[in-house]
C-alpha cells in the first residue's frame, strides 16, 4: 500500500458527487484550491484553530511535545547563551551575527534610543495621572508613525531597518516613560553605556545617582524574559501585526495594533491578571474553593493553558528557574507558595489533566516583575517590548512575500432581505 500513498487529500462533495484533491504541501492543504473547486463554500473556523494563515520560516513551535525553536535554536540555548539583542537579529535577518554584524546592531540600537522631545512634553504628559501604561505605550508607538512619514515607503529595505531598529530601541524608552509619568517621577534619559536591559532599569529606577548600577542577576533575568517573550509564530498579536501589515499600513500603526491586541487578559495581559488571581486566593487554605470555582466555569486559571500547547510551555521552566536566581536577590515572593501549590494540584487534577491545560510563560513572570519592583500595569508592557522583534520579523517576512491583504470570509446567520420601515410606523 505504501506504494500507494499520494501526498494529497480528497474531498467529495456528497451534494453533487464532485470530488476535488487537493496535494499537501508544507504539511497543509491550500484553500484556494478548495475555493476554485466547491465556491461559495468556506471553511468554518472561528478563532483559526485549524487553519495556517500564512507559511513561515521564523518560529518553529510543536506544542504536543513543548518545542519552541527560534530560526532552528532550540529556546533552552538561546536562553543560556543568548542576548535580547542577538536574538533580535536572528528573528530579524535568520541567522546568528557575526562579532562585527552584532557590533554594528547593537551600536545601530543604543543610539536610537531617544526620542523627540514633543513626545515626552506634549504627548505622554497630556495623559491623565493614572493612565494605564499599555495605552500610553500603544498610543505612543502609533504616534512615531507621525514623527517618520517616510516609514510609509515600505517596500525600500533600508527604510524598513530604520524603521525596526527605532522600534526596538525605543519601546523602553516609551515603556519607563509611561511609568516615571504615572508616579510623577522625572524623566530618564537612555544612557548609551548601558546595554539594552540595565539601560531600560536605568529608565526606570534612576533617582539622583549619577550613574545606575542595576544588579546583574536582575538585568539578566530580564534579559532572559525578554528572549523568551520574542516570538512565537502566529499568536493574536503577530496574527494582528500581519493582518494591518498586510494592508501596507506603516510599521508603527501595525505595531500599535498589535499592542492593543496584547493588551487583552487572555493573551499579554495574563502575566497582570495571575497576580490579581494570587492575591484573591490570598492563602493555601482557599486553594481548594478556588480550584472548584474554575472546575465550575466560574472563572479560569490564569497562566494556565495555551491554543498551541498541549504539553507543559518550554518557556514556563525557564522563567522559573530565572525566578529562582531573582528571589536570592530580592527576597522570595509571599504569593510563590500560593502559585507552587496551585500549580501542583492543577497539574493532579482530572479537569486540567483532561483538558492538557498546563503553567503557560505568564504563570511566574508575574511573580518575578514584582519582585523586581515593577507595578502591575507595567507587566503587559515588558511582554510588548519583549515580542516587537518578532512582530518586525514577521512584516518584514510578510513583505517579502508579497501576501495577500487579510481578508477572511464570514458565514452570514442573520436576517434575509427585509423593507425599510419608517421610525414613526415601527
Ligand atoms: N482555566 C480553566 N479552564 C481552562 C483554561 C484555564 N486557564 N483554559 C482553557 N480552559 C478550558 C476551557 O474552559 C475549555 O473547557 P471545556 O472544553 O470544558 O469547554 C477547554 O479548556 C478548552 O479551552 P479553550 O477556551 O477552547 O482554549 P483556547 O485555546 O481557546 O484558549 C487560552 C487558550 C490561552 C486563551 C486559555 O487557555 C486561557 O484563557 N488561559 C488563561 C489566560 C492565559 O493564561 N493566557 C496566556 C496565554 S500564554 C501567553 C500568551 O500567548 O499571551
Amino acid at each position: 500500500m505504501a506504494g500507494d500513498q499520494r501526498e494529497s487529500v480528497t474531498v467529495v462533495d456528497n451534494r453533487t458527487g464532485e470530488s476535488v484533491e487537493i496535494p499537501i504541501v508544507d504539511g497543509g492543504v491550500a484553500a484556494s484550491e478548495w475555493a476554485k473547486h466547491m465556491p461559495g463554500l468556506w471553511f468554518a473556523d472561528p478563532g483559526f484553530g485549524a487553519t495556517a494563515s500564512t507559511t513561515s520560516a521564523i518560529t518553529d513551535l510543536d506544542g504536543a511535545n513543548g518545542i519552541l525553536r527560534y530560526r532552528g535554536y532550540p529556546i533552552e540555548q538561546l536562553a543560556e547563551n543568548s542576548t535580547f539583542l542577538e536574538v533580535c537579529y536572528l528573528l530579524l535577518f535568520g541567522e546568528l551575527p557575526t562579532t562585527e554584524q552584532m557590533d554594528a546592531w547593537v551600536h545601530d540600537i543604543t543610539y536610537h534610543t531617544f526620542l523627540h522631545e514633543n513626545m515626552r512634553k506634549r504627548f505622554m504628559e497630556g495623559f491623565h495621572h493614572d493612565a494605564h501604561p499599555m495605552g500610553m505605550l500603544m498610543s505612543a508607538i502609533a504616534a512615531l508613525s507621525t514623527f517618520y512619514p517616510e516609514a510609509k515607503d515600505i517596500q525600500d529595505p533600508d527604510n524598513r531597518y530604520r524603521q525596526i531598529n527605532r522600534l526596538i530601541s525605543k519601546g523602553p524608552t516609551i515603556a519607563a516613560m509611561a511609568y516615571r509619568a504615572s508616579i510623577g517621577m522625572p524623566f530618564v534619559y537612555p544612557d548609551n553605556n548601558l546595554n539594552y536591559a540595565e539601560n531600560f532599569l536605568s529608565m526606570m529606577w534612576k533617582v539622583a545617582e549619577p550613574t545606575y548600577e542595576p544588579d546583574p542577576v536582575l538585568a539578566r533575568a530580564l534579559d532572559v524574559l525578554l528572549i523568551l517573550h520574542a516570538d512565537h509564530e502566529q499568536n493574536c498579536s503577530t496574527t494582528t501585526m500581519r493582518v494591518v501589515g498586510s494592508s501596507h499600513a506603516d510599521p508603527y500603526s501595525a505595531a500599535a495594533a498589535a499592542t492593543g491586541a496584547l493588551y487583552g487578559p487572555r493573551h499579554g495581559g495574563a502575566n497582570e491578571a495571575v497576580i490579581h488571581m494570587l492575591e484573591d486566593i490570598g492563602s493555601y487554605d482557599e486553594i481548594p474553593a478556588f480550584i472548584e470555582s474554575v472546575k465550575n466555569g466560574e472563572g479560569r486559571l490564569m497562566g494556565f493553558g495555551h491554543r498551541v500547547y498541549k504539553a507543559y510551555d518550554p518557556r514556563a521552566r525557564i522563567v522559573k528557574e530565572q525566578a529562582d536566581a531573582v528571589f536570592e536577590v530580592t527576597g522570595r515572593s509571599p504569593l510563590l507558595d500560593i502559585a507552587l501549590k496551585l500549580e501542583e494540584i492543577a497539574l493532579s487534577d482530572d479537569y486540567f489533566i483532561s483538558r492538557n491545560l498546563y503553567p503557560n510563560v505568564d504563570f511566574y513572570t508575574g511573580l518575578i516583575y514584582q519582585s523586581m519592583g515593577f507595578p502591575l500595569d507595567m507587566f503587559t508592557v515588558l511582554f510588548t517590548i519583549g515580542r516587537m522583534p518578532g512582530w518586525l520579523a514577521h512584516w518584514q517576512e510578510l513583505l517579502e512575500q508579497d501576501q495577500r491583504i487579510s481578508r477572511p470570509r464570514q458565514l452570514y446567520t442573520g436576517v434575509g432581505e427585509r423593507d425599510y420601515i419608517a421610525l414613526e410606523d415601527r
